[in-house]
Order: C-alpha cells, then structure tokens, then sequence
C-alpha cells in the first residue's frame, strides 16, 4: 500500500508535511509557538466547533501548487483546510495583525472589564488575547448590554454578561452529556447562553462546560471569589473513579484543594490520558472530592512560564547572594515587629474551601458568628 500524500504547507515561512483535510490552524499548532493563530471558539475535542469567533484569521498568499493565485479575503484558520504548495501569513501579515486587533475590539465591545473581580482572571483566553493582539485604548462610548446572573443548577454559575457565544459549551453539553437543557437564544445583539425555564444542567459531565468556556462566563460556584488563581499551586493527580478518567489537576493552597479541574494542554484544551481515555471529567471528581486524601498526587503540573499562574513557582531558581550579612558584619537583623508562629486574624482552624460562597469577616469573629 502506498504512504498517504502528504501536503506541503508554509507558514510565515516555516514549511511543513500535513495530511490532507488538515486545517491551516492544526498545521500552524504542529509548528506551535507564535505562528500558531489565537483560538476562541474551536476546540479540537468538540465536533463543529470554530468559525464563530474570527480571532485566528490568516492570510493566504498562495492557495496552492496548482493554482497560486491569493485568497482575497482573510480566512478562519481554524475551518480552512490545506492545500499542497499552499503558502499562509500569521504574524508576517500586517491585515492579519490589524484584522485581529478589530475582532478582540468587537469581543470586548460588550465584555465588561471586571478582571479585577473575575474567577477566571489569570487564565481568561480573552484577557491574554487582549493583552497579546488588542489595542490600549477603546473607541467605545455605548452603555455595554448586561445579564442577571444565573445559577445553572448547585455547582454552575452563568454570567452571560462575559460570554462571547463562542458555542464551546453548547457543544459540551450536546457531545458529553444525554441531555442539553441549554442553548443560545436569539439573534444578534440580543443572544444569549440561556436554559429553558432556568432548568438546571445536572449531567454527570455538565461540569466540563467550566473547562471549556474562554471566558469567565460559566464559573465553579464551589470555587467562585476563594482564591486568585496564581495564588493557588496546581498539582497532578488521578483517582479510581467509576465514571470518569479521574485524571485531574488540583488547585491547592497549602493542604486544601480549592478547586478540581480536568488537565490542560498548552492550547488550552482538555487532556486525555496516557493511556488514550478521554480527560473530561465528572461532576464527583470536579465538586465532590475536595480533600487530598481523596486523591493520588502525581507532582506539581508544568505551568508555562508566561503565565500569571507560574508567578512564584520556578524551578531551578538562582537567587542573588544574600549580602546582609556581610554588610551587618554577620549579625542577624533585630526582628521589630511582633511576630507569632500562628496567624490570629487567618484562622488556621477554618478551611477557606469549605465555605460556602466568598469568606467575609463573619467567619473569622469568635463562634464564627457576627456579635451584635
Ligand atoms: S458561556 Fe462561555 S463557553 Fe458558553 S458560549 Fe459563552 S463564552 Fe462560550
Ligand atoms: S477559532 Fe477560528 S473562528 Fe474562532
């Protein structure tokens, strides 16, 4: 039998073998790094997904080895396939660079600036996105739509305010889940994620939605306002569990896990295992198990260094040689200030993560109630 053809595809003038029915997005992820088109809406585990966001758009300067004439428009990387011979622009294309700064204006036309109170800060694609490809400044002078806040059953929040209706999650609950009691409603302007009659999604798999949403529009309400996320330490680990993989990533502060996810790879997407079983996870592993007991650790997960997540976490640190001493003549500084081995304001006695909703002063007063 014959080897498959292969096409040859350059991008931003790194060639490279495919096989046909690639898209230039996949083709551009096998290069990785920054030739590799941001990606709001696709994501390669969910049937149908892309097209709708137009933040990786590229150039293609020669559509193939057959016929080189350009594609006049710029085209959607991620529902475009390739061709042999056929030649893209990412970065090396200024429309490319002046297209995508217009599409993550049009994205934050309507989505509130509310980082600094967001749960997802810290590992928003919309925030990196923005901060990578965006503009400074907005040329916005309209009131922006707002949503009431939804609780999409016990553990799901939806904050429809920050959607950018990118699908991802729609196709969650179709694809994971038996039942999908939610969709986007309306046209235009007026869409929104929405359930009917505020049904709650109480899948086993509805969890997922939270990994796949860009944005910090569907949030983990046992997690909501508990921690920043770079404060948090993510580690590996795995469970015998019935249902799922149970092949997680713990956010942890000390001995409490904050919050469970399914893993990430550097695209932002779910994880299988080693082993070839899909990484989504249950609802039990996401909200149920929440001590590390409860878990095998595997080690500390690998966060890419430009992360605001890696603050703090580097491996392999050299530090400047202490000169205080030398300067003190080898005395030790005089400590001035009273401190205890025990904190007395931050209890050690409460679990942030077992409080249910943001911990306010009320849990720390004596009995944990407020004194009239
Ligand atoms: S809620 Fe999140 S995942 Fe769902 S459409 Fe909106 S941005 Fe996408
Ligand atoms: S990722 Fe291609 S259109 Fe959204």
């Amino acid at each position: 039998m014959s080897e498959q053809q292969q096409f040859k595809v350059t991008i931003d003038n790194i060639t490279i073998e495919v096989a046909p029915g690639t898209t230039i997005l996949q083709a551009a992820r096998k290069i990785g790094g920054e030739v590799t088109p941001p990606a709001m809406c696709y994501y390669s585990k969910l049937k149908g997904s892309g097209g709708k966001c137009r933040t990786c758009l590229v150039e293609v300067s020669k559509g193939s080895e057959k016929d080189s004439r350009p594609m006049p428009k710029l085209v959607a990387s991620c529902r475009t396939a390739v061709m042999d011979g056929m030649e893209v622009k990412n970065i090396t294309s200024n429309r490319v660079l002046e297209a995508r700064a217009g599409v993550v204006e049009l994205l934050l036309i309507n989505h509130p600036l509310d980082c600094p109170i967001c749960d997802q800060a810290g590992e928003c694609h919309l925030q990196d996105l923005s901060y990578e490809h965006g503009k400074a400044g907005t040329r916005y002078e309209f009131q922006r739509r707002t949503f009431e806040k939804h609780d999409l059953g016990p553990y799901i929040q939806l904050h429809m305010t920050r959607c950018i209706l990118c699908y991802r999650c729609v196709y969650t609950a179709d694809q994971l889940t038996n039942r999908r009691v939610h969709g986007i409603l309306d046209r235009g302007d007026h869409a929104e994620i929405a359930t009917y009659i505020a049904k709650s999604l109480d899948n086993d798999f509805i969890g997922n939605v939270i990994d796949v949403c860009p944005v910090g529009a569907l949030t983990d309400r046992t997690f909501r306002f508990k921690n920043r996320v770079w404060f948090t330490k993510p580690v590996n680990a795995h469970r015998d569990c019935p249902t799922c993989a149970g092949y997680v990533q713990l956010w942890m502060r000390g001995d409490e896990v904050f919050r469970v996810t399914g893993r990430k790879d550097e695209w932002g997407e779910i994880m299988d295992t080693p082993d070839g079983r899909p990484g989504w996870i249950c609802n039990i592993c996401r909200f149920e198990k929440k001590h590390v007991s409860d878990w095998i650790i595997e080690g500390p997960t690998n966060v890419n260094r430009h992360s605001v997540i890696a603050q703090n976490k580097y491996i392999g640190v050299k530090k400047p040689e202490e000169t205080f001493g030398k300067l003190m003549d080898h005395r030790k500084p005089r400590i001035f200030m009273d401190i205890h081995d025990v904190s007395e304001i931050n209890k050690p006695t409460i679990d942030l993560s077992l409080i249910e909703g943001p911990a306010t002063s009320d849990d720390f007063n004596e009995n944990g109630k407020e004194k009239k």
